[in-house]
């Protein structure tokens, strides 16, 4: 009997309980056995890994974090660290895996393909949403709303008391994530790190605002795009009013997930198991224009810039 194991790495995302359910499901309902790998690249090095029957993924899918949590292991990129791998993957006895994670998770699964020529399948998720070959990663969809529900309770201070707001989004270096909270929120102003920007004709947007009758200027930032105390501070320099700043963080990575996210990561993990256990590995399960499309684990072009500036251009422009 085929063992095929899942694994987690890189920032979790909600929605990656509801990919381990499908892949682990899904495995079973080959007649395969499926493993999981505890505490992601670290927890493969040390050969972390368990049987998990189908109902060991009950009562998951609507979880935030990673039921199998997730650990990096830069080691992996040393001789030590491939060979304790290589040593691990001998001892779990693996047929081939599901790798549920980002672009480093890729480069990692990548490399188990090449080096031990274990099969493998990649399932995107990141609330960055910064991988190319599929519209949407799992756990976008759920810090994007956290994110808009958080500036939406922000306006409302920020409205009784006159007052700007710098609140900066995650992202890595990727702005959609800002420019979609921006577009979402009707935010005053948004900086994402694809677009420069300079800080007074920030300042003098603001000031336009409040003289139509506004009461608050809302600044979404993208955290590639520059800190909001820098932001803060500067804003404070050169205007007479009020200026706060929120950082959301980590905020945005936990939770439940949105029924969004559940519905992709579902589809998600049950294709990627379905292609490794026909015949089909080195690549990522992506979804475009809701059809699955694979693309190749790391020689993929770069992340939707277009989707970036289109979003940042209509918040600019309605905000
Ligand atoms: O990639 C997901 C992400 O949340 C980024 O948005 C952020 O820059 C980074 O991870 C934070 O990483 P850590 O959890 O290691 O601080």
């Amino acid at each position: 009997m085929k063992r095929i194991g899942v694994l987690t790495g890189g920032g979790d995302a909600a929605g990656m309980n509801a990919a381990i359910r499908a892949v682990v499901r899904t495995v079973w309902h080959h007649g395969a056995t499926a493993i999981g790998i505890k505490r992601g690249w670290q927890g493969l090095a040390e050969a972390d890994g368990a049987v998990m029957p189908a109902g060991s993924v009950s009562g998951i899918l609507h979880k935030g974090g990673t039921i199998l949590r997730t650990f990096r292991y830069p080691e992996f990129a040393t001789d030590a660290g491939t060979a304790a791998i290589g040593k691990a993957l001998r001892k779990l006895k693996l047929d081939g895996m599901v790798v549920i994670g980002g672009d480093g998770s890729f480069r990692g699964a990548d490399k188990l393909w090449r080096t031990f020529d274990l099969p493998v399948v990649g399932v995107p998720a990141t609330i960055d949403n910064d991988i190319a070959g599929t519209d949407r990663s799992i756990g976008y969809d759920t810090a994007l709303n956290i994110a808009v529900d958080a500036v939406d309770k922000i306006k409302d201070t920020a409205s009784s008391h006159g007052r700007i707001f710098v609140i900066e989004v995650m992202g890595r270096n990727y702005g959609l994530l800002a420019a979609q909270v921006a577009m979402a929120t009707g935010a005053e102003e948004v900086l994402v790190p694809e677009i420069p920007y300079d800080i007074d004709d920030v300042c003098r947007r603001i000031e336009a605002g409040y003289d139509q009758g506004k009461y608050h200027a809302m600044i979404i930032v993208a955290e590639g795009a520059g800190k909001a105390s820098y932001i803060t501070y500067e804003i404070n320099n050169r205007l007479n009013r009020p200026a706060r700043m929120v950082v959301l963080g980590h905020v945005q990575r936990g939770g439940a997930p949105t029924a969004f996210d559940r519905i992709l990561a579902t589809r998600m993990g049950h294709q990627a198991a379905e292609l490794l256990l026909t015949g089909t590995h080195g690549v990522m399960v992506g979804i475009v224009s809701n059809r699955f499309k694979t693309s190749h684990l790391v020689k993929r072009t770069g992340s939707d810039l277009a989707s970036v500036k289109r979003s940042w251009e209509l918040a600019k422009l309605l905000g």
